[in-house]
């Protein structure tokens, strides 16, 4: 139901709404300083700081293996891809701090398990094989569900969006080139890549959220223009993308029922395993309490950088006080 029709809008609330509903019909953008509906400020609170979180959250799997990637080369990649997930996760925070929440409350909530973060960063990377489709695969669909994101009715969500999916391709690419260079090795580099896949395949399709039928907040993001294209469209879209380049690498993706449909035009391929979505999302992953150990202690770690860095803005200021 959109808010316009609430019973229980006064009559200045009431001109509000229609000011904010014309401007959404008009595929304008909503600012910091425009008014908006209670509803539209706590869905994009919880959407952008889950967001910030997941692209933090991320740099786990990838940071853990920094220090053992295989040559020079590949370290520097793969430091430049996480500092750039560090950059979103900023980004993000700046942005959702525009809707009156500090980092410290949103810091706080995921602290607290809270909030959440994207589900596929609590599965375990053990092999290099990992970064290639962790980049290739879990990057592919952030860029799937982020692109539309560009667009996003809420201006600094949509803005920090185009920043970060320039960022997002590289990181995908990064991630092809890694897998392709193994899949052009030897059978064991090759047995190592098609292992990975087989195992990041079935949770990257899940990162696009579970079925549009159990997916009923999805319709009022798609009314208030934050989201532009369903769960279910968006898994499709991806899927669709993903199946020519396995065969350019050469692996096999690792589901019986992913054929080419001629009447649809698009892949079809299996259900997915909502069980373990679910089960992940609830606590019990292969990760879940690592993630959120080790994000703590970097927090109490960086306690004295925030406090140099306080200290320092305060004499900043009272310099330019003296001055003035
Ligand atoms: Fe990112
Ligand atoms: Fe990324």
């Amino acid at each position: 139901m959109s808010a316009a029709t609430s019973p229980t809008a006064s009559p200045s609330e009431a001109s509000k709404l229609a000011a904010f509903d014309a401007l959404i019909a008009e595929n304008q953008r909503i600012e910091p300083s425009d008014w908006m509906p209670e509803a539209y400020r706590k869905t994009l609170v919880r959407q952008m700081s889950q967001h910030a979180h997941s692209e933090i959250i991320g740099m786990q799997p990838e940071g853990n293996w920094i220090t053992r990637a295989p040559s020079l080369k590949r370290k520097a990649i793969l430091m430049a891809k996480v500092q750039d997930e560090a950059g979103h996760g900023l980004y993000l925070y700046s942005a959702t701090e525009t809707l009156g929440i500090t980092r410290d409350e949103m810091l706080d909530q995921l602290h607290t398990g809270k909030a959440k973060y994207s589900s596929i960063f609590n599965y375990l990377a053990p092999s290099w094989a990992d970064m290639g489709s962790i980049g290739w695969l879990v990057d592919g669909a952030a860029i799937a569900n982020q692109v539309p994101l560009c667009r996003a009715s809420y201006g600094p969500y949509g803005r920090a969006m185009v920043r970060i999916c320039k960022e997002e391709s590289f990181h995908q690419r990064q991630g092809f080139e890694i897998l392709l260079a193994l899949m052009n090795g030897t059978e064991a580099q090759q047995r190592m890549a098609q292992e990975s896949v087989d195992r990041w395949y079935a949770p990257a399709l899940m990162m696009f959220g579970p079925p549009d039928a159990e997916s009923p907040n999805s319709q009022q993001s798609m009314a208030w223009k934050i989201k532009r294209f369903s769960n279910d469209d968006l898994r499709q879209r991806f899927v669709d993308m993903i199946v020519p380049q396995a065969e350019f690498l050469g692996v096999t993706l690792p589901d019986p029922d992913l054929r080419w449909n001629e009447d649809r035009g698009h892949y079809d391929f299996g259900e997915l395993d909502w069980d373990e979505f679910y089960a992940v999302l609830r606590g019990s992953g292969q990760a879940n309490a690592l993630r959120l150990a080790k994000r703590r202690a970097a927090h109490d770690e960086g306690a004295w950088v925030r406090e140099a860095a306080r200290a320092y803005a305060e004499r900043a200021a009272s310099s330019e006080r003296l001055a003035s």
